[in-house]
């Protein structure tokens, strides 16, 4: 064909480091061992059709957690839209100081770095803003029925698909940086004993293996599109009609999980700042915060 041992060594080599799994057999060539499902660098910037965000884009095959990844580079004066993402993450942190599990070669675990020049109480309803992209990606790559789980959770048939933690670094009025992250169960064919109930993947709810690179990159292309619109209003006026549209938490009975105390409730949706409303089963409408309480089904965690 033309083209020289070196040139197809170039490609391969390519694409290993886009993950691909290839073995080289001597004096026969090279052949695909595992699936041949690419995710790096060139493969997620191949589907962005984003102005901004991702256009610096760090892939890593192995690093500690993306979030802390992207901290020490904005400590030192790293620009809003970076984008970092891995394979592995050998120390992925989850919300409430709990640890997130990532398993190589299925999940997709990024973060963004954002840079907002709005007050720091703001901050908090972005978490919300990246679910709604997140079931937007998600929706739209497989066809999936996912839900938000609010505030920021992705749900599917009553297990976790996406979870989401947002971290700033900020003085009382100023913020430095926001780093949101988000881990997706993409092809995990199964899951450890002690989250077996209650997570999931698009593998195991549709039988079928996603590209992650096309179901990291429509979520960051969702991401921009609903960010921008957030950043009009500061807050979730011009976008909680969709969010709710997409909510489990709308309409439906609830246990609110308050430090202060259990209750059981009806939720109504979100308000402009991203509170939840609610009836209290004695009649009397409150709104409560992600912050303060969270909220399950009364039957189980949605
Ligand atoms: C949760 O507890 O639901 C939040 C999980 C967030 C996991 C993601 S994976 C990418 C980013 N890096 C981390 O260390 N955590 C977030």
């Amino acid at each position: 064909m033309g083209i020289s041992r070196n040139a197809v060594w170039k490609q391969i080599e390519a694409l290993r480091r886009e993950g691909v799994e290839i073995e080289a057999v001597s004096g026969t060539g090279y052949r695909i061992a595992g699936d041949a499902e690419a995710f790096g660098e060139k493969s997620f910037k191949a589907y962005l059709n984003t102005e901004w965000l991702g256009r610096e884009l760090l892939f890593f095959k192995e690093t500690d957690s993306t979030n802390d990844e992207l901290r020490r580079r904005a400590d030192k004066g790293a620009g809003e839209g970076l984008i970092a993402a891995a394979d592995v993450q050998t120390k992925g942190k989850g919300r409430r100081g709990r640890a997130w599990k990532s398993y190589g070669g299925v999940n997709i675990a990024m973060s963004y770095l954002l840079r907002p020049s709005f007050h720091p109480n703001t901050a908090p309803m972005m978490t919300l803003v990246m679910a709604m992209a997140a079931e937007k990606g998600i929706r739209e790559v497989s066809g999936l029925d996912v839900k938000i789980k609010w505030p920021n959770d992705i749900v599917i048939n009553g297990k976790k698909l996406v979870g989401i933690l947002t971290e700033m670094t900020a003085e009382p009025d100023f913020i430095h940086a926001v780093i949101i992250g988000t881990g997706v169960n993409v092809n995990n064919k199964e899951f450890p004993e002690d989250i077996r109930n209650t997570a999931t993947s698009m593998y195991l709810e549709s039988g079928k293996t996603y590209s992650r690179a096309k179901v990291a990159a429509a979520i960051t292309n969702a991401f921009e599109v609903y960010y921008e619109e957030f950043c009009k209003t500061e807050d979730m006026s011009g976008l909680k009609k969709e969010y709710d549209e997409v909510c489990v938490n709308v309409e439906e009975k609830i246990r609110v999980l308050d430090p202060k105390g259990e209750y059981d409730a009806v939720s109504h949706g979100i308000d402009d700042q991203g509170r939840l409303r609610i009836t209290r089963s004695d009649g009397t409408d409150a709104t409560v915060f992600a912050g303060e309480v969270s909220v399950r089904g009364v039957y189980g965690y949605i």
